[in-house]
């Protein structure tokens, strides 16, 4: 019996040498691999062939495959994709994912030059220096490492809230799930745009219509489908590319003092950099560097969109700061929209949330710019009128961006004199009411017009607005038709059993509806002004509002004077502002949608202090350490009342805030003399009542 104790034993000791051995080789083999990628997708400039590199990939994998145990879901094996998701996590971004200001000329950019030395304080005459970049025109992606290894990526989503894609990220092969430095950051946050080459899209949409699927209109839109594509391996196949350009946060003890240097630094950790990126010392330089890539631009193998130029230096970056929708040290020069020829096939007339009629053209479908164009906006009659546009007559189209494509002129060489002129309706085309003119726009006279109602019910639940997922089109489209819904509080009366008798709407849906719904109630004080569609109040107006008033009682009580006071607000918007709430309905819907459980998260002083708070506006605050608060609620509260959150030391920082186990950044403030606050110091000088 004893023997036959010992026995066992011997086997295991000679299995755990072997085990050892093997596990060694995997991690060799995982590291051989990783510098390979390195060579061939960062630095263009592979040591070994494909076939040797196939060979050692092989030998791992079946290394891999026969010891499970020394899985890692960051081997150069795993590309391939993991198990399918039922749905994204939300993520809520620690610093905001800003967008930059777009232009569209030479003179704009020069216009930016001066406003930069202007508010930096430097003479005409001295040159500030710019990272010169390709605006990548693809999706743009937060990834999170800790200590070298993936750990989180996130879309964009409205900027503070993103959805967790890290499972379809992983499969881009060009980046690096594990850096490749020996000793890395202990945390670093960076922005990349995820891409899918030109080549690629083409041969994407063959298969799909093969397979009868819709096609993409565009490679951006196509990579934006394959990272909310829920099963990664599908997201695999597509085979995206991905560029990082922006270091958001670093833990480091020796962090990059410039744009281009932290461009180098990216790369030397293994990250996928643009080589077409420039350092230019001035703006004429970067004038020049823009029409260098216009020229290249069919000749990438990705879409480009325009330029995108940033101040090099990070002294001047923190100087500059940020509003809360984009850096002061950066702009996006976007390239002129392409026009190209096509024929109105017809125009008809579309009626909007705001009762609004907008003639539309109906386009033999045509590529502009990479999207396929067959319906474009004609803005008014005079505009019809003044371009002198028919049914039947060869147009130039053109799209700029996501602007919504135009029709520029009408040719008139090749009319045939078939061409029709095109006259407004007298009667609404939705539901036969009168027509009234209303200066250059004509609108349909009836409050409770079909369209109107499905308009402004689309835009209360979208994504900037209540954000209720899964409520589309074609859901509310019926819920109106079959008289379900009058208003948008009656969305807050729906149940499950109304929404899962609908025609194509399944139990599960209906189920996942009911939860967004919900979930939507706890809202931002912003995004439910946005969702009131007050005409002209779009998502930045309504966050001005709502950072201005604070809260509903305030906002409700307004005077023009008030409206006018705040910077952004001008007479047509104070104006529709005040008629909104003068109106009976639109005060019975606000009550309704409280009495239905609508709420903001963010509303503070219910004593009717309002937000904007001189301790908090126009300064500057920088945060080190782990709060007991959420870092990114935090934040939130700085920018709610006029601050700027930055995300380095410099030395016109106003405050920075420590928390537990604070960084580097410590010490950098106490050498700059900067007031330093403990979380406590902050939420009495922010006057933040946390619940
Ligand atoms: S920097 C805080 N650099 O353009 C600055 N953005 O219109 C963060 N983009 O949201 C952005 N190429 O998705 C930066 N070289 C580049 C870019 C780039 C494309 C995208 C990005 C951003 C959008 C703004």
């Amino acid at each position: 019996m004893r023997q036959a104790g010992v026995f066992p034993c011997i086997i295991i000791v000679v299995m755990t040498m072997d085990k050892e051995a093997i596990k060694k080789r995997i991690e060799d083999l995982r590291k051989e691999l990783n510098y390979h990628n390195y060579r061939y997708y960062v630095l263009d400039n592979p040591v070994i062939s494909d076939a040797e590199y196939d060979r050692k990939f092989a030998e791992l994998k079946k290394l891999e495959d026969e010891n499970p145990e020394f899985f890692d879901e960051n081997s150069p094996t795993q590309k391939v994709g993991g198990k399918p998701l039922d749905k994204f996590e939300k993520v809520e971004h620690t610093i905001p994912m800003l967008s930059l200001d777009d232009v569209f000329s030479e003179q704009e950019l020069r216009e930016f030059d001066l406003r930069i030395k202007r508010t930096l304080m430097l003479s005409k005459d001295e040159d500030i220096a710019y990272s010169a970049e390709p605006k990548f025109d693809g999706l743009s992606i937060c990834l999170i490492y800790k200590d070298g290894r993936l750990y989180n990526a996130s879309t964009r989503g409205d900027g503070y809230v993103g959805e967790d894609v890290t499972q379809n990220i992983r499969t881009i092969k060009n980046l690096p799930l594990e850096l490749i430095v020996d000793n890395p950051p202990a945390y670093i946050d960076v922005q990349g745009e995820v891409i899918l080459r030109k080549s690629d899209f083409w041969k994407m949409n063959k298969e799909r219509e093969k397979e009868n699927l819709p096609v993409f209109v565009n490679p951006r839109n196509a990579a934006a489908g394959s990272i909310r594509q829920l099963d990664p391996k599908k997201a695999a196949i597509r085979n995206l590319t991905i560029f990082t350009y922006y270091i958001r946060a670093i833990e480091w003890h020796k962090s990059p003092v410039s744009q281009s240097e932290s461009l180098d630094f990216l790369k030397m950790l293994g990250f996928p950099v643009s080589p077409l990126n420039r350092l230019c010392k001035n703006i004429e330089e970067a004038i020049e560097y823009k029409k260098y890539i216009a020229e290249v631009r069919n000749s990438l193998e990705y879409e480009i969109d325009g330029m995108v130029l940033k101040v090099d230096k990070f002294a001047y970056q923190d100087r500059l700061g940020s509003t809360t929708k984009s850096p002061r040290w950066a702009i996006a020069f976007k390239f002129p929209a392409e026009q190209v020829t096509t024929k109105i096939l017809d125009i008809v007339v579309n009626v909007g949330r705001t009762g609004i009629l907008t003639p539309v053209a109906i386009l033999k479908p045509v590529n502009v710019g990479g999207a396929t164009v067959s319906r474009a906006s004609l803005h008014t009659l005079d505009e019809i009128r003044k371009k002198d546009i028919r049914v039947g007559d060869t147009v130039f189209v053109q799209r700029a961006g996501d602007v919504i494509p135009e029709v520029v002129k009408s040719v008139k060489e090749k009319r045939t004199g078939h061409e029709r002129i095109f006259n407004m309706p007298t009667k609404c085309p939705v539901c036969s009411s009168n027509i009234v003119k209303d200066g250059a726009y004509y609108r349909c006279t009836n409050i409770n017009c079909p369209a109107v109602i499905k308009e402004s019910i689309k835009h209360f639940v979208s994504r900037d607005a209540m954000d209720i997922e899964g409520l589309g089109s074609s859901i509310i489209d019926q819920l109106i038709d079959k008289s379900i819904i009058r208003d948008v509080s009656d969305i807050y009366r729906l149940d499950k059993n109304t929404l899962s008798n609908l025609e194509r709407l399944g139990d599960k849906s209906a189920s996942n509806i009911m939860q967004a719904i919900e979930k939507s109630k706890g809202t931002t004080f912003a995004k439910f002004i946005m969702a009131l569609g007050i005409r002209g109040v779009g998502k930045y107006v309504a966050k001005l509002l709502a950072d201005h008033f604070g809260d509903l009682e305030h906002l409700k009580r307004a005077d023009k004077e008030e409206l006018l006071s705040i910077d952004g607000v001008g007479e047509e918007i104070a104006n529709s502002v005040l008629s909104f709430f003068s109106e009976k309905r639109n005060l019975d819907t606000i009550n309704n949608l409280m009495k239905l459980g609508v709420f903001f998260k963010d509303e503070q002083n219910k004593e009717g202090g309002f937000l904007l708070n001189p301790n908090v506006e126009n300064k500057s605050f920088v945060f080190t350490g782990s709060l007991s608060i959420p870092r990114s609620r935090a934040q939130d509260e700085v920018l709610k009342r006029g601050g700027i959150v930055k995300n380095s030391v410099g030395p016109n920082l106003d405050y920075l805030v420590v928390g537990d186990k604070p960084g580097s950044k410590l010490d950098k403030a106490k050498k700059l003399g900067i007031n330093i606050i403990n979380e406590e110091e902050f939420i009495k000088l922010i006057k933040w009542q946390v619940h």
